[in-house]
């Protein structure tokens, strides 16, 4: 049965962990439904497998693309779509249009923005009035990497307490689940606890209801990953070896036999 939003919500109430990662391509996606990946995110972190050195130059053209591919691939997760940077800030217009956009021409069920209170609480609510599943975004939230840096948010008690109200107006708004991103375990938790939503941690300690990881990190394919990740395999040395003992049996003529 494919995963819905209700699901992730009763699976909260059950304490069932929800488990999360990121998908670019058909290939990539087809492997993680086929592993049992609950949710799947084209996440605008794949600015990065594009070669951008951050997720503001990506555009809502590259991010349908992909999001389509990805679709291609999917039997059974549910798939989350993020709008990248100043397709939704705009005005509530912009965001209708952009969401819009994913939901019709893609096959994902939901969409994915960054912020919290007061910037995104209207949008929010109007999407979901239009029908549009969203999954907001709080702590570290790499669109505004040139205000926050990359750093662990919520560090202070003011910085806390924000990330906290902020989680809390965002499920007021609606959304159906909520990315905390790099902030202290404990304010992860208070957050889990208090709503009624599914919390996916990122580097937001185990309390959390699901956790998220970025694929490429999880498989070694990224340069460098973010200390909260964890690398599971080294693709980037399977690759190397693969093309090198290929380019090394071309040159002997020793492939094709
Ligand atoms: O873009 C992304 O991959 C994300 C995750 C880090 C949650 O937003």
């Amino acid at each position: 049965m494919p995963v819905t939003t209700q699901q992730l919500i009763q699976w909260k109430q059950q304490g069932r962990a929800i488990v999360a990662l990121t998908a670019w391509d058909y290939a990539i996606a087809q492997i993680l439904d086929a592993a049992g990946v609950d949710l799947i995110l084209v996440g605008d972190s794949m600015a990065v497998m594009l070669g951008y050195k951050t997720t503001l130059p990506i555009t809502l053209a590259e991010m349908l693309h992909h999001a389509k591919a990805v679709c291609r691939g999917v039997q059974r997760a549910l798939v989350v779509v993020d709008l990248p940077f100043l397709t939704y800030q705009e005005s509530i217009s912009q965001a209708i249009h952009s969401a819009g956009r994913v939901l019709k021409e893609t096959g994902a069920q939901a969409v994915k923005l960054e912020g919290g209170y007061p910037a995104m609480v209207e949008t929010i609510t109007r999407l979901v009035q239009a029908g549009i599943p969203v999954m907001g975004h709080v702590g570290l939230t790499p669109q505004s990497v040139h205000q926050l840096g990359l750093r662990q948010q919520g560090k202070t008690q003011e910085t806390a307490e924000r990330i906290f109200n902020e989680a809390i107006a965002l499920e007021q708004a609606g959304v159906f689940s909520l990315v905390l991103e790099h902030i202290p375990a404990d304010l992860a938790m208070q957050i889990t606890q208090k709503v009624s939503i599914p919390t996916i941690g990122i580097g937001a300690g185990s309390h959390c209801d699901g956790q998220v990881l970025v694929t490429s990190d999880v498989l070694g394919l990224s340069e460098r990953q973010p200390p909260f990740a964890k690398v599971y395999t080294n693709l980037r040395a399977t690759i190397t070896k693969a093309v090198q003992d290929y380019a090394t049996e071309v040159r002997d003529r020793q492939f094709p036999e």
